[in-house]
C-alpha cells in the first residue's frame, strides 16, 4: 500500500492545489506512481493547473456512482504516464457523495500506487471529511498571517481528535526578507506555536502564478528557490533527509526596522 498524503487548510486560497499539483508532477517524474485526486468538489482546478482539462471526461462523481469504468476516470497525464489524475466533480455537492464509497475508492488506489495525494478543499466541512475516511497523511498548508495561522490551529485541534495519522504543517507564501526583518513570523517558530512537525517552507514567487497562466505546475516555474523547496518538501514527506532552509529573523534588521517605523 502506497502513502497517502491529504493536503489541507483552514483558510482558502493558501496554495494547497498549486502544492499537490507541483508534488503530484515532482513523485511521477521520480518515477513513482501517482494519483492525484481533486477532492474540492464542485470546484476542478486539478486538470488546470496540469493542462489536462480537454482529457477528462468522468470524475470522482462518476466513479462513485459506478458511472463508468476506473480506468476511464484516472486519466493519464501526457508528459508523466506514471501520473493520473483523478478530476473532481464540479455539479454536485460534497454531501451529494458517500463518505463510504470516497473511502473505498481511496483505499482502492492507495493499493495500486507509491503516492495518493488527495487535493482537499479549505476548511473543515463535510467535502474534508469525505476524504478522511481513509488513512490519509493531513499536510497542513498556511500561509504567514494570523488569520490563516489561527484557521490552521483549529484544522489541527479537529484532526487531532482523531486519533492516527497525526498533522504536518508547510508554510506557504514565504517572504525571507519580511522575516529577517521581523515583520514576518518565522516557519519555525509558527510551527512550534502550532505544535506540528514543520515540513517545508515554499517562498513567495511571482512566477508560480505566471506558470498557472500557462497551466503549468510551479515546478516548472522557472524559480530555483521554489523547485527547491518543493523538491526538499516531497522528499521529507516520505521521510527522506533534506535539509529545510532556516529562515530566521536577523536581530540587526529588525533592530533598523523598529527604527525606521519609529
Ligand atoms: N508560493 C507562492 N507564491 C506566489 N503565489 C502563489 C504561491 N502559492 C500559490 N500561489 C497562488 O495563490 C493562488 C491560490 O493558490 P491555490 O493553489 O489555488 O490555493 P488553494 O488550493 O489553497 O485554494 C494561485 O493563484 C497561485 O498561483
Ligand atoms: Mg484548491
Amino acid at each position: 500500500m502506497g502513502r497517502i498524503f491529504a493536503i489541507m487548510s483552514g483558510k482558502g486560497g493558501v496554495g494547497k492545489s498549486t502544492l499537490s499539483a507541483a508534488l503530484a508532477e515532482y513523485y511521477a517524474r521520480r518515477g513513482k506512481s501517482v494519483v492525484l485526486l481533486d477532492g474540492d468538489i464542485g470546484l476542478r482546478c486539478a486538470d488546470l493547473m496540469l493542462n489536462m482539462q480537454d482529457r477528462v471526461i468522468y470524475d470522482l462523481g462518476d466513479l462513485a456512482e459506478k458511472n463508468c469504468e476506473r480506468s476511464q476516470a484516472l486519466v493519464q497525464h501526457p508528459q508523466w504516464p506514471n501520473l493520473r489524475l483523478l478530476a473532481a466533480p464540479q455539479m454536485i455537492h460534497a454531501s451529494d457523495l458517500k463518505k463510504k464509497e470516497v473511502g473505498r475508492i481511496i483505499t482502492q488506489l492507495s493499493e495500486e500506487t507509491d503516492v495518493l495525494l488527495l487535493d482537499a478543499p479549505a476548511g473543515v466541512g463535510r467535502g474534508l471529511k469525505n476524504l478522511l475516511g481513509a488513512a490519509a497523511e493531513p499536510v497542513i498548508v498556511a500561509t504567514p498571517d494570523d488569520v490563516c495561522l489561527r484557521d490552521a490551529e483549529r484544522l489541527s485541534a479537529m484532526l487531532f481528535e482523531k486519533e492516527e495519522p497525526r498533522p504536518v504543517i508547510v508554510f506557504n507564501r514565504v517572504q525571507k526578507k519580511l522575516v529577517r526583518r521581523g515583520e514576518m513570523p518565522a516557519p519555525a517558530q509558527m510551527a512550534q506555536a502550532l505544535d506540528l512537525p514543520l515540513m517545508g517552507v515554499i517562498p513567495e514567487s511571482p512566477n508560480i502564478y505566471r506558470a498557472l497562466l500557462r497551466h503549468q505546475s510551479a515546478l516548472a516555474c522557472g524559480d530555483k528557490k521554489v523547485v527547491r523547496a518543493i523538491e526538499g518538501l516531497a522528499a521529507r514527506l516520505l521521510g527522506e533527509d533534506a535539509p529545510l532552509e532556516a529562515y530566521a529573523s536577523s536581530p540587526v534588521l529588525r533592530f533598523f526596522t523598529r527604527g525606521g517605523e519609529a
